[in-house]
């Protein structure tokens, strides 16, 4: 298949080729889109036909789920069987956003959109790219990262083109991707809200919208001790994902002790080929090294997770074009943005660390 490539100018699309693109999707194709977190891969979420064919482009496995994508709050509640007072309160502080909350479904929600499960994902990006696509198709778009399976999530359209050029319609490309991250995933599903996954909106941030404390399970920074795909409300966090194809290993301490580590690891290996994605603080100790690394970058600053955020995901797909072995990353407080970012980590890095 041949992919198009459209440029759209993402602080003011033009209509004719958005129209362009929501006419692949009313026809049941596939278009990657930017939003404001990475880019998604989008079918017509209420079309059973065009939302398998986005498991088939990934090499995504069935059990699990898609997020569907609306331009509206109204459009967001008729997804849900029922929309609590807390998802109005999210709203109103967050939504357009990066922000992704888990309801009961309706019963227009297609089962291969929930894999299933009894409830539905519903995001309202904030890219006005994205709006403007969901609006002319006229339906919600189902839209995971476009990146392929296992693969780290698409942050620049010429990342999409990579993993999945040949394979779909159509890419709109509207330059990188703002947060670089995907959205934070709140279940108000049950009982109490659940944070499933990190992101650009913070744990903090949410608990101060919604005057109450959001549950972070344990899993978030130990992937390890995923009680399984069957038991587990968010599927898709218990797959392997984010990961480049080096071995990625967290380099954890205080700054100082982090460039230590670094140095004895390269000392240790030197035959090895190691990339070294460091913090703003310790890039200058890595630059004026002269060591062997095939890749080196600064993610930015420790204290502004945001930075590191928004370049992880480059940082590892270009890690793997330098052809890396072994990639150390410096490690972040879990706080903030810092949070999503440390979730990211563990998952790529199997844990491993030193
Ligand atoms: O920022 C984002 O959220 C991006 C952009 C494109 O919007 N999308 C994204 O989609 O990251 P994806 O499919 O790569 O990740 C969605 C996650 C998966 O881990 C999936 O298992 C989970 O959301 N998920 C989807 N539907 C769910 C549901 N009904 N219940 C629990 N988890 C769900
Ligand atoms: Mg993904």
């Amino acid at each position: 298949m041949k992919t198009n490539y459209l440029r759209v100018d993402p602080s003011c699309p033009d209509h004719v080729l958005i129209a362009e693109a929501a006419e692949v999707i009313k026809q049941g194709g596939l278009v990657a889109f930017p939003t404001e977190t990475v880019y998604g891969l989008g079918a017509d979420g209420l079309n059973s036909e065009a939302v398998n064919k986005i498991f088939q482009a990934k090499g995504r496995p069935l059990a699990n789920p898609l997020i569907l994508h609306v331009a509206s709050l109204v459009q967001a509640r008729a997804l849900a069987a029922s929309w609590p007072s807390a998802a109005d309160a999210l709203a109103k502080r967050f939504l357009p956003g990066p922000l992704t909350l888990i309801l009961p479904r309706s019963e227009v929600v297609p089962d291969l959109v929930t894999a299933g499960l009894p409830n539905v994902a519903i995001r309202y990006p904030a890219n006005k790219i994205a709006l403007a696509l969901i609006k002319a198709s006229g339906v919600p778009i189902a839209a995971p990262s476009a990146n392929l399976s296992g693969r780290p999530s698409p942050t620049l359209p010429e990342h999409v083109l990579d993993d999945l050029g040949g394979k779909i319609e159509l890419i709109l490309d509207g330059g990188p991707a703002e947060v670089g991250v995907e959205s934070t995933i709140l279940s108000l599903a049950g009982d109490n809200p659940v944070l499933l996954r990190p992101g650009g909106v913070t744990k903090e941030e949410l608990e101060e919208a919604l005057k109450e404390e959001v549950i972070v399970p344990g899993t978030v920074l130990h992937p390890e001790k995923s009680p399984g795909v069957e038991a587990v409300p968010c599927p898709g966090l218990y797959f392997k994902h984010y990961a480049p194809q080096a071995q990625v290993i967290m380099v954890t301490g205080d700054p100082r002790e982090q460039v230590t580590k670094v140095k004895e690891y390269l000392a240790r290996h030197s035959g090895r080929r190691v990339g070294i994605l460091a913090t703003s603080e310790n890039y200058p100790s890595y630059r004026d090294l002269g060591v062997s690394a095939v890749y080196l970058a600064d993610l930015g600053s420790g204290c502004h997770p945001e930075e590191i955020a928004n370049h992880l995901f480059s940082a590892f797909r270009e890690c793997d074009v330098a052809g890396a072995e072994v990639i150390l990353v410096e490690t972040v407080a879990p706080e903030g943005v810092g949070l999503a970012v440390m979730n990211r980590l563990c998952r790529a890095a199997d844990q491993h660390e030193i």
